[in-house]
């Protein structure tokens, strides 16, 4: 059977300290996985990479790291970059082409699938965003964005692809907490899915939480999800990964 993911992007929160404290909480709060079916990946900022790895060392390590973005080059003249070597050495994850570095920091397509290709020749696995900007507008988009990630990619780094249909209206820093429906996203998904022609995990994310998390997984094209602001609050975090592990435990 498919693992199922739930992935937390911390953003740019959490000093140190508040990394620590928020690590902790979540992994004192974890079950033993019930089934291993669940992958529970943890995106912090690059600074806290090494104390929320050195927290998750321990005996409960379904809990795997992520980074939230990566340079292409393996190293050089790139001042305030980090190549996917750097992040290898704590992570398996990295999420790429989110919407908020298509926005803020101008990135393209092109230039995300230089990225993932770098990430997978380290042996990294890419998350990759994709969704519409304004609700309403339509799908068209988003499915242009996948195919040009998919012709640009082997089938072979391909299958180690991870998407996420992530429509940008409904990022709760932008809805206010407003997810899509998830009939809607159901939809989505599964044209995108008919896109990629192979088996790979297609997620959600945009204002899941844990008061909305079962409709989601409910859903049977959904893989799982991508969780932002409820990944920062442990409670919350936690709770979404115990409804989760219900599910598919089933
Ligand atoms: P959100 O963020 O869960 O706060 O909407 C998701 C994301 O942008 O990755």
């Amino acid at each position: 059977m498919n693992k199922k993911f739930v992935v937390g992007n911390w953003k740019m929160n959490c000093t140190l300290r508040q990394s620590e404290k928020l690590a902790k909480e979540i992994f004192n709060g974890l079950s033993e996985a019930k089934n291993g079916r669940v992958e529970i990946v943890v995106c912090p900022p690059f600074t806290s990479l090494p104390i929320v790895k050195s927290i998750f060392n321990g005996p409960k390590t379904q809990v795997k790291l992520g980074a939230q973005n990566c340079h292409f080059m393996p190293c050089g003249a790139y001042t305030g970059e980090i190549s996917p070597k750097m992040v290898a050495d704590f992570c398996q994850y990295v999420i790429l082409g989110h919407s908020e570095r298509r926005k803020y920091f101008k990135e393209d397509t092109p230039l995300v699938n230089r990225k993932i290709d770098a990430t997978i020749e380290n042996g990294l696995r890419p998350i990759v965003c994709v969704g519409e900007w304004k609700k309403g507008e339509g799908a068209k988009g988003v499915f242009h964005q996948v195919k040009q990630v998919v012709e640009a990619l082997t089938k072979e780094k391909l299958k180690k692809t991870i998407f996420v249909y992530e429509p940008v209206w409904a990022i709760s820093a932008i809805s206010g907490g407003e997810s899509a429906d998830p009939s809607y996203a159901n939809k989505i998904i599964k044209q995108i899915k008919e896109i990629l022609v192979i088996n790979i995990p297609v997620l959600y994310g945009g204002s899941v939480d844990a008061s909305n998390i079962s409709g989601f997984i409910a859903q049977e094209m959904l893989d799982g999800v991508l969780v932002g602001g409820a990944s920062i609050k442990a409670k919350e975090f936690l709770r979404i990964i115990e409804k989760m592990e219900q599910m598919y435990a089933k």
